[in-house]
């Protein structure tokens, strides 16, 4: 099916179809189960202006409302990165005499709990109405919108311009990325910046983490695509700075053009994006054939674990998993439950493949032969906290880089 590119309009052709998915944070009950929304998730690269997308997007509103079930908070290592990250915009950014400062997709508060800690003017822009509510009783100050022109208009009338405006992991979910960009240029003082960090396309290419492909990703950033899309609305990308957080990231600072200095981390950047062929078509022909290799490995190792008589559980019920789960026709049948810690999932089943999702409490009580590691993102922090798994035999399924088993 050919559709137009969300950034240039050029018409493009999806380079495979993950075939019909649900909303990834849709956790439903078993009522629900007849009336579940499925969308087709098919990605496209656009060569004009290199943009990484997907072709259909549910409504926002069908995914951002009163029940969202993503909680910034539930993750440690989250928490303590973004404390770095908003010292490191105090001390780079906020040297005016009484700065302001507003995120964009500020969920439970977070990040902002450090502005606020700090006594620095603040605002949250958050359209899912619980998660702003769990920020309000953080004490951070927290428009309930979706970022544009329009909001960026109501806020500037109310608390003036602003020094920096802020995100992580949302600017990828906004469709109308011209929008945001007349918002933020409404917004910000003139020498005024914006950074945004998001889950980064060469790592996604070069790891087949496929699963960071779903509804909320409306794109999969690169520099060279940042840079492409800002530049049409008078922002200059002047640095990059790569992350280790959910499964790899970049950070992109913009201002104005001429307003600062450029990094020569921006052309390190494209230069390296060029060396790892981001640009050609090719390299997402390659990605297809490695999910598809994927998919075959993940689904062999699982059925040889029924086969055995094993159970195998899966760890944290991750937004990424549903793309996993539905791309491989992965249920109930080859994985007994999701272990996750954010209440709203638990006692719910997954979207799509209607696996039960249950307490944490459950999985201590009685670890299972296998988990499958839905959290690969969280590795490091999820192996330090279950050591015991693998010290009485446990074995962990991962499918990032390659389907594998981890055993003591
Ligand atoms: N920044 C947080 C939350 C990321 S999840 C973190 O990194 O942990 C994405 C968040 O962006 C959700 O809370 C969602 O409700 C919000 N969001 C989605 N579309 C948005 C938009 N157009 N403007 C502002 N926030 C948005
Ligand atoms: P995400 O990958 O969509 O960001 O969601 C992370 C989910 O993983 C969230 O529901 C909480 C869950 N989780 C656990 O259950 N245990 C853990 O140790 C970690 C790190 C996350
Ligand atoms: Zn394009």
């Amino acid at each position: 099916m050919i559709s137009n590119c969300r950034v240039c309009e050029t018409i493009i052709q999806p380079f495979m179809s993950f075939g019909k998915m649900p909303i990834a944070n849709g956790f439903l009950d078993p009522e629900d189960f007849t009336m579940e929304y499925f969308y087709e998730l098919k990605p496209v690269f656009c060569e004009n202006c290199l943009t990484f997308q997907i072709t259909e997007q549910p409504d926002p509103k069908k995914m951002f409302h009163q029940n969202y079930a993503f909680f910034s908070r539930t993750s440690k290592r989250m928490v303590s990165h973004f404390k770095s990250y908003a010292d490191w915009i105090m001390h780079e950014y906020l040297s005016s005499p009484d700065p302001f400062v507003v995120e964009i997709g500020s969920n439970d508060g977070a990040m902002m709990e450090n502005f606020s800690k700090n006594k620095i003017r603040h605002l949250g822009v958050e359209p899912s109405e619980n998660v702003a509510n769990e920020a309000r009783k953080h004490g951070i100050n927290t428009l309930c919108s979706f970022f544009n022109l329009t909001t960026a208009e109501k806020i500037t009338s109310k608390y003036g311009l602003a020094d920096a405006l802020i995100a992580a992991n949302v600017m990828c979910h906004i469709p109308d990325l011209h929008g945001v960009a007349r918002g933020v240029d409404h917004l910000l003082k003139p020498k005024g910046i914006l950074v945004f960090e998001e889950p980064y396309l060469g790592d996604m290419i070069q790891n087949t983490a496929y699963d960071q492909i779903y509804d909320e990703h409306v794109y999969i950033f690169s520099a060279r695509s940042v840079k492409n899309i800002f530049n049409k609305h008078g922002f200059e990308l002047i640095d990059v700075k790569k992350q280790s957080t959910h499964g790899g990231s970049m950070r992109y600072i913009l201002a104005r053009k001429g307003k600062r200095p450029v990094s020569p981390n921006v052309d390190r950047q494209l230069a390296y994006e060029d060396n790892i062929n981001l640009h050609l078509q090719g390299t997402y022909d390659r990605f297809r054939e490695r999910c598809e290799l994927s998919r075959k490995d993940l689904v062999a190792i699982l059925q040889q674990q029924k086969n055995a008589g094993k159970r195998v559980v899966g760890y944290a019920a991750t937004s990424k998993s549903t793309t996993v789960l539905n791309y491989c026709g992965i249920g109930p049948d080859l994985i007994e439950f999701i272990s996750d810690t954010t209440p709203i999932k638990q006692g719910k089943y997954t979207p799509g493949v209607h696996i039960p999702v249950r307490p944490y409490e459950d999985l201590q009580k009685c670890y299972p032969d296998g988990l499958l590691l839905f959290a690969w993102n969280h590795k490091k922090e999820v192996m330090e906290k279950e050591s015991n798994f693998l010290d009485q035999g446990g074995e962990w399924i991962t499918y990032v880089p390659q389907v594998s088993l981890i055993r003591k």
